[in-house]
């Protein structure tokens, strides 16, 4: 008998630590390794924020908040589900965690019973399937392929939905694939949900400002407000105010799920940090300018990565709407032999045999729930992102 908890046996741990290990293993080597595995910006949190998170010092708001969250926070995530999404939540109907990944593991815990089925669109966040598994929830994953862009198509949802269904979990854009639905894509979803009012929605919108070519962003209640009264629409400052090391994210929802969430928050980490909330709200009510230059900067890397994997032998990647992650297909390469004489038989097989040869971290596809592909974050050096994809391309074309 283990002494660890049956819920434990679910459970795996992050797919990014084997690749990040190796990686930092042939960098100890003094092997020079080009790590394109990081789930977050590469700019530092704009000075404004850092600012007002020192004045919260200094004023000694060091105590503890509410649970939810500070009203001052509250306040200023409703102002923002206002002014960009145009959606009314109440200060009672908001939750803040310790990042959107406590407010996802709040609600699913709060909700997910053993033999609840929650649907996900596949290639997914890591740590949803995980989250779920924990609480008992059996993941019911749905395959989005490249053809039609990552993306969940209706009659595949209808046909997922089965009476044990708690919820779907939407996140656009996505991460692994930078993939983001359009309204009218959305539509086509809201209209199968609203056909089961049995079936929550959780929508994770983390990467809305990290968007491109004019894409215009919705979330599910903004085009179907019917869906209001069971949908948590959770967001969070980590990506777009390049604030991931503080912590903070937050929900908006019905409020007897904010309640059940916010009892689970109290007995757990009870808020996020008090200098990180002032912080948060800060960023939110304060200017907005740097969002769309970061953005504009993140096209540019996309643009280039996604030009130069196309140039690899055996790769194939779809130019995605958002995010900072490509999703490149490696099916050209499986089947052949890598400069250590092994050969390719999955994606798996693929970043290692890309590390070792030529230094270069990505995250093999199976990780997402959909292979043969493996996910490149772009957001690092441009000077960086040409010397891997450089790389890869003489470890494609060096594939016998
Ligand atoms: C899709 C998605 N949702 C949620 C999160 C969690 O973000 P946070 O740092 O706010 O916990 C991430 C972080 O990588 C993510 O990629």
């Amino acid at each position: 008998m283990s002494f660890l908890a049956h819920r434990l046996s679910h459970v795996k741990p992050s797919p990014t630590v084997g690749v990040t290990a190796k990686a930092a293993e042939l960098k100890a080597a003094g092997r020079d390794v080009i790590g394109l595995g990081a789930g977050e910006p590469d700019f530092d949190t704009p000075l404004s924020i850092k600012e007002a998170a020192k004045l919260a010092i200094d004023k000694g708001v060091t105590k503890y908040t509410a649970v939810a969250g500070t009203i001052e926070l509250r306040k200023a995530i409703a102002a923002k589900f206002k002014r960009e999404n145009g959606l009314d939540y109440k200060p009672d109907e908001i939750t803040v965690g310790c990042g959107g990944k406590q407010v996802i593991f709040n609600a699913l815990f709060a909700t997910v019973e053993e033999g609840d089925e929650v649907i996900i669109p596949a290639p997914y966040w890591v740590s949803y399937p995980d989250i779920v598994s924990m609480c008992g929830g059996t993941v019911v994953p749905v395959s989005c392929h490249a053809t039609t862009g990552f993306k969940l198509q209706a009659k595949d949802l209808e046909a997922a939905i089965t009476p044990k269904t708690k919820w779907l979990i939407l996140n656009s854009p996505n991460n692994p694939t930078g993939a983001a639905y359009t309204r009218a894509e959305l539509k086509a979803i809201t209209e199968v949900l609203v056909g089961h009012p049995h079936v929550w929605v959780m929508t994770d919108d983390m990467y809305e400002h990290l968007v491109y070519d004019e894409f215009e962003f919705t979330t599910p209640v903004q085009v179907e407000p019917r869906l209001k009264d069971r949908t948590l629409t959770i967001n969070g400052v980590s990506k777009a105010y390049s604030m991931t090391g503080w912590r903070v994210g937050y929900g908006g929802g019905p409020k007897a799920l904010i309640d059940a969430m916010n009892m689970i928050q109290s007995q757990s980490t009870t808020h996020t940090s008090s200098i990180s909330q002032a912080a948060a709200t800060a960023a939110l009510n304060g200017p907005q300018d740097f969002i769309p230059k970061n953005a504009a900067i993140f096209k540019e890397r996309r643009d280039l990565v996604v030009s130069m994997l196309n140039q690899a032998k055996g790769i194939t990647c779809l130019s995605p709407e958002g995010a900072f992650y490509v999703y490149p297909s490696c099916a050209g390469a499986i089947g052949k032999t890598a400069p250590s004489g092994k050969v390719i038989g999955s994606d798996t097989d693929f970043v290692t045999e890309l590390l070792e040869a030529e230094g270069v971290a990505v995250v093999q596809g199976v990780a997402f729930g959909l292979s043969p592909y493996f996910r490149i974050s772009y957001a690092t050096s441009t000077q960086a992102l040409t010397s891997a994809c450089e790389r890869i391309q003489r470890f494609c074309a060096g594939l016998r």
